[in-house]
């Protein structure tokens, strides 16, 4: 998409934005809604202050990450007043702004003051954010009901926000490519975070989460963070799960390479890349996620007797006794926008079987989601279980020997159209 296109769907997007956020004031008996960006607190006893994205809604609409102590004021019937901070500072530079059609569908306003602007008053006032930052201002804090409102129109993507999405994709995509081309060539995790770094031209701090590079059995860590600035003697497995931020809308995006030489590891990468494919060809409208969730089991079950890793228990047994979500503990995915694990995926809780499952809704079109599939050898995990009236039916010296790989997982981000889906990742050439 031209650069022109994507800057023409951004207006669209904020008229979407206006019509879905008049309809949530109105039902929640709201005349006016005050957003706070948040701004990033201070470490306690120190002068330094945390890295800071922004909050949710107010990237919603206006993509801003690192915006902090701005304001947005939407009223029904009118354009939105953005009021963007930008104090005469040596210290700092403020944010220039490359002009962009978007600017005409709102009211930019510069402001010096941290605080909210003062406004004339009229009607219900609703004031969004991070307690913290929203200090006297009058209305009301943080209603729930409207809260709950808002969030749920970030469920179904506009074609500007896939488009953001797409983008953040592509740029991963590279990034992603050169950690794996590093990590072939002898490279440490340090290294292979520079790499990633240098590919998209993003720093890590502005990245939509810290970048998980795992080598070996630092991949068995489902967040690993840390970087060895050592490459191990014998290089046999790299997990890598990073993203890309583009114009605010994330990507989240894994890969696992298996070292040369890795043969039964690359077996099973092999096995697990299968299932996912046949997972993400499960999104569609309609579908109930966590029957994808269920599924990815049952493909687990598959794998780990087709692998040899277990025998003498058949795949639902495999299922129900918890021997795969010892090698699969989390969930199969979640909502993805502003935010990396966006908002909204759990309108009840998880099933029990499914404790970290972030996302247990039917899936309607405009939603993105990701496909996650992954398969570890963690002893914390593995250990009860080859302790326990099961262990006979686990290999425990392949387990002992893929142990040094850590894991697989495999991630793709995934929009659901009319029509089935769209797979951002491969797409992109992921
Ligand atoms: N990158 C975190 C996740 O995949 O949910
Ligand atoms: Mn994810
Ligand atoms: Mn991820």
């Amino acid at each position: 998409m031209s650069e022109t296109d994507l800057l023409t769907l951004q207006v669209t997007h904020i008229r979407t934005l206006q019509q879905r956020y008049e309809q949530a004031l109105a039902e929640c008996g709201y005349d006016s809604l005050l957003i706070s960006s948040g701004a990033a607190p201070l470490r306690y006893g120190d002068d330094q202050a945390f890295e800071f994205q922004g909050y949710g809604p107010f990237l919603h609409w206006t993509g801003l990450t690192g915006q902090e102590h701005s304001w947005l004021l939407i009223r029904p019937g009118q354009a939105p007043v953005l009021w963007l901070y930008q104090p005469v500072d040596f210290w700092h530079a403020n944010l220039e702004l490359p002009e962009e059609p978007w600017h005409q569908a709102v009211e930019l306003r510069f402001s010096e003051q941290r605080e909210a602007p003062s406004m004339a008053r009229t009607g219900q006032l609703a004031v969004i954010g991070d307690p913290a930052f929203l200090g006297e201002v009058p209305g009301e804090h943080n209603p729930e009901a409207l809260r709950q409102a808002l969030d749920e129109t970030r469920v179904r993507k506009t074609p500007y926000e896939i488009a953001c999405l797409a983008r953040a994709n592509e740029l991963a995509v590279a990034g992603h490519a050169a950690a794996r081309d590093t990590f072939l060539a002898g490279g440490s995790e340090f290294d292979i975070n520079l790499a990633y770094q240098q590919a998209t031209r993003q720093p890590e701090a502005e990245a939509p989460y810290h970048s998980i590079i795992g080598v070996n059995e630092h991949a068995g860590t489902l967040h690993y963070q840390y970087y060895d600035t050592a490459a191990p003697a014998q290089a046999r497995s790299l997990l890598i799960d990073a993203g890309v931020r583009f114009r605010g809308y994330c990507s989240d995006i894994t890969r696992t390479t298996p070292g040369v030489g890795e043969g039964r590891f690359a077996a099973l990468v092999q096995g697990l890349e299968r299932l996912q494919h046949r997972l993400c060809d499960m999104v569609a409208p309609g579908v109930d996620y966590v029957a994808i969730h269920r599924k990815t089991h049952e493909g687990i079950a598959a794998l780990l007797s087709a692998a040899g890793l277990v025998s003498g228990l058949d795949d639902q047994a495999l299922v129900e006794q918890g021997v795969t979500r010892a090698f699969f503990p989390h969930g199969i995915g979640h909502f993805l926008g502003v935010q990396v694990h966006d908002v909204v995926g759990e309108r009840q809780p998880s099933p029990e079987d499914a404790p970290f499952l972030r996302l247990n809704r039917t899936l309607e079109a405009g939603m993105v989601v990701t496909i996650e599939p992954g398969l570890y050898f963690i002893p914390s995990l593995l250990e009860p279980l080859l302790d326990g009236p099961l262990g006979r039916h686990l290999d425990r010296d392949m387990i002992d020997e893929l142990r040094g790989c850590g894991g697989i997982r495999i991630e793709d981000n995934v929009v659901v159209t009319e029509a089935g889906s769209r797979n951002l990742t491969r797409e992109a050439g992921g």
